[in-house]
């Protein structure tokens, strides 16, 4: 059996917890051979510690084989402390009457703490994902806050957009998920996002020519795809929570163990490909590989995608600016 490692959640007594750490621990993220040891992180408040207590004693009863040890805490520098990877998924949701301004730098207090806390204790390798809305705009914060750490392992969840186009796709075409490759999601964790279906085959078919119809896609397909999780909320009275558990799961899984050279979407720092600007936490197509993610190079970007890359990027850009000052 493997050494354990370390896994830190945030926000773990909360929706999205509830699915993922159950299946963290089963082994679900890392493997059927990977022990993990869970360092879950709450805020300090009675009811929030109290119902982290009762998620840790529902793991406790799954006697799952993997879970190697647990500990809950309301201090970021013993929840990160040596941990290899971390999943930020706490973070302050918007309240009544809140602008999207006020959102932001709520946000950015919380993931500049959590940054630092993480450039001080964590593994040097350690790998992060940032779920927690807005998720890229807070990877970038984290990552920024920690300029002893690589910044190419803070990454943000694109994944469920991934999984959510995915699907639609599935659907118009008639054929499973799995038949479906090359496919991304460009940008911004928000509607703005640009899925892009233009180099996506299926049994090396081009899914493009098979669908044949640019007003479904600017019409229905993307925002489908776009507002889906507006319409999670407006039917279920809550934001998706398993179906985001389940895309943290993806993410982490093929970062760490590799995707045998299909594509996934990650949010991460660009380097500069496709005209996005260095540093800007962005969805771009990778492969993952022993540990590391590729972009995926040489793609043509035409006119319509320009465009829609362009807004999506914008609205990263003008985030980035609200935060900026708090950054140093
Ligand atoms: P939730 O409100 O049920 O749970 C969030 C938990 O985080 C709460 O228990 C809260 O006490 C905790 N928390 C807040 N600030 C914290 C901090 N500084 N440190 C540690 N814990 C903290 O929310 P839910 O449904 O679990 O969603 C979590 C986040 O994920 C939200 O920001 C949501 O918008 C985002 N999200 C992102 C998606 C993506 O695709 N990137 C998809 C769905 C949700």
């Amino acid at each position: 059996m493997k050494a354990p490692v370390r896994v830190a959640v945030t926000g773990a007594a909360g929706q999205i917890g509830y699915s993922l750490l159950f299946r963290i621990a089963s082994g679900e993220m890392l493997g059927k051979d990977q022990p993990v040891i869970l360092q879950l992180l709450e805020i300090a408040n009675e009811k929030a510690q109290q119902a982290l207590q009762g998620v840790m004693m529902e793991l406790e009863d799954c006697a799952f084989p993997l879970l190697a040890g647990m500990i809950g805490t309301d201090d970021p520098n013993v929840a990160f402390k040596d941990a290899d990877y971390a999943l930020l998924v706490g973070a302050r949701p918007r309240g009544p009457g809140m602008e999207r301004a006020d959102l932001l730098q709520e946000n950015a207090k919380i993931f500049t703490v959590q940054g630092k806390a993480l450039n001080d204790v964590a593994s040097r390798n350690v790998r992060v994902l940032v779920v927690g809305n807005p998720a890229n705009t807070n990877a970038y914060i984290a990552m920024k806050s920690a300029p002893d750490l690589n910044p190419n392992n803070f990454t943000a969840m694109l994944r469920l957009d991934h999984n959510r186009a995915l699907s639609q796709l599935a659907a118009k075409t008639g054929k499973a998920v799995t038949d479906i490759e090359k496919l991304t999601v460009w940008g911004n964790h928000s509607p703005t996002m640009y899925a892009d279906y233009r180099f996506a085959t299926i049994d090396g078919q081009s899914v493009k020519d098979m669908i044949n119809n640019h007003e479904w896609n600017r019409d229905v397909f993307l925002p489908t795809v776009g507002k889906r999780g507006a319409a999670i909320i407006a039917a279920r009275g809550l934001s998706s929570a398993a179906s985001a558990a389940n895309a943290a799961i993806d993410h982490m899984h093929d970062w760490a163990l590799g995707t045998n050279g299909q594509w996934v979407t990650m949010g991460i720092p660009s380097d500069g490909s496709y005209g996005i600007p260095k540093d800007v936490m962005f969805g771009f197509p990778v492969t993952c590989e022993n540990g590391e993610y590729k972009i995926v190079q040489g793609l043509e970007i035409d006119e319509f995608s320009r465009e829609r890359i362009n807004v999506t990027l914008n609205e990263l850009e003008e985030e980035r600016a609200g935060v900026a000052h708090l950054l140093g």
